[in-house]
């Protein structure tokens, strides 16, 4: 199994992050100095991943426009002498072949992957959901393709959560095969704490073979009257094999304002250029506190 294609469903209306998000796209806001989107699209790369599908709607044309050329503003820093400025705007917009499909109505996650079938074709392919930021030594995309490729099924991506998170996500009944690697049986979106499968959260990451796109076209409204990619994935798992890997990552939820804030506080400590600096920062405020 080889995994060159990816799949980011970017078509939600981030009501948890307004009013910053009524004119600006969620996965455009800045976490330092990168929109969150760019973070999302290094992972992929980083993981082999060639070709990117990027699912929109007709508000969020700024994501489209971020990874294009724009001459002119690459002459100009050429002809200031800012070189390496300009150098970085095109090696964004080179970093993998990009496309668009717009998810014309909001119809839930599981609707808007399968806007990806006649771009995915018959391979398997990752998707990737823009609110998950990963910190890892390993991306963690590439930890699922690896489990993927070692058990030639799906994979899904998560990490253990406490009882008072696992409504948020999605629970999983899981059987042990591996450090960190685990057959999938059942899996269920925001249990309450009746429903529950386990405290294994499937969260951000998935790679997926192609039948998950008969299962999508053919699965009811779930959960808030959407269409579920969880619920795809429990018919997936009870037709074929699923693993899930827990990843080995911080992980953050940029798609509400704590979450945006504590990723932005640990991505500018790591970074040389405004760490050193921000500790210090936060040192004298705490003492004010
Ligand atoms: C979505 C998915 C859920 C998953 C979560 C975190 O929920 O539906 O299964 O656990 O992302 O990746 P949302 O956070 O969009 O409500």
């Amino acid at each position: 199994m080889k995994v060159k294609k990816a799949v980011i469903p970017a078509a939600g209306l981030g009501t948890r992050m307004l009013p910053a998000t009524k004119t600006v796209p969620k996965e455009m806001l800045p976490l330092v100095d990168k929109p969150v989107l760019q973070y999302i699209i290094e992972e992929a790369v980083d993981s082999g991943i060639e070709d990117i599908l990027i699912v929109t709607n007709r508000a969020k044309t700024a994501m489209d426009d971020y990874f294009d050329y724009y001459p002119e503003l690459e002459h100009r820093l050429a002809a200031s002498g800012k070189e390496g400025q300009a150098n970085e705007m095109r090696r964004v917009a080179d970093m993998a072949n990009f496309f668009y499909v717009r998810q014309r109505e909001t119809k839930g996650l599981g609707h808007a992957i399968a806007r990806a079938r006649r771009f995915i074709g018959d391979e398997p392919f990752a998707v990737l959901l823009g609110d998950d930021i990963m910190m890892s030594k390993v991306p963690v995309l590439r930890q699922l393709i690896d489990a993927a490729e070692k058990y030639n099924c799906s994979c899904v991506g998560g990490q253990y959560v406490s009882d008072e998170a696992i409504g948020a996500y999605s629970s999983t009944k899981l059987v042990r095969l591996e450090d960190r690697i685990y057959d999938v049986l059942d899996i269920n979106e925001k249990p309450t704490p009746e429903e529950k499968l386990s405290n294994f959260a499937v969260m951000g990451r998935y790679v997926l073979t192609p039948d998950i796109f008969d299962i999508l076209d053919a699965t009811p409204p779930g959960r808030n009257g959407e269409i579920q990619l969880t619920d795809g994935l429990a018919a997936l798992c009870h037709r074929e094999r699923m693993v899930a890997v827990d990843y080995d990552a911080r992980r953050y939820d940029t798609g509400n304002l704590r979450g945006f804030l504590e990723a932005t506080i640990d991505f500018a400590l790591r970074d040389p250029q405004t760490g050193p600096w921000l500790a210090d920062l936060i040192k004298s405020k705490a003492q004010t506190l």
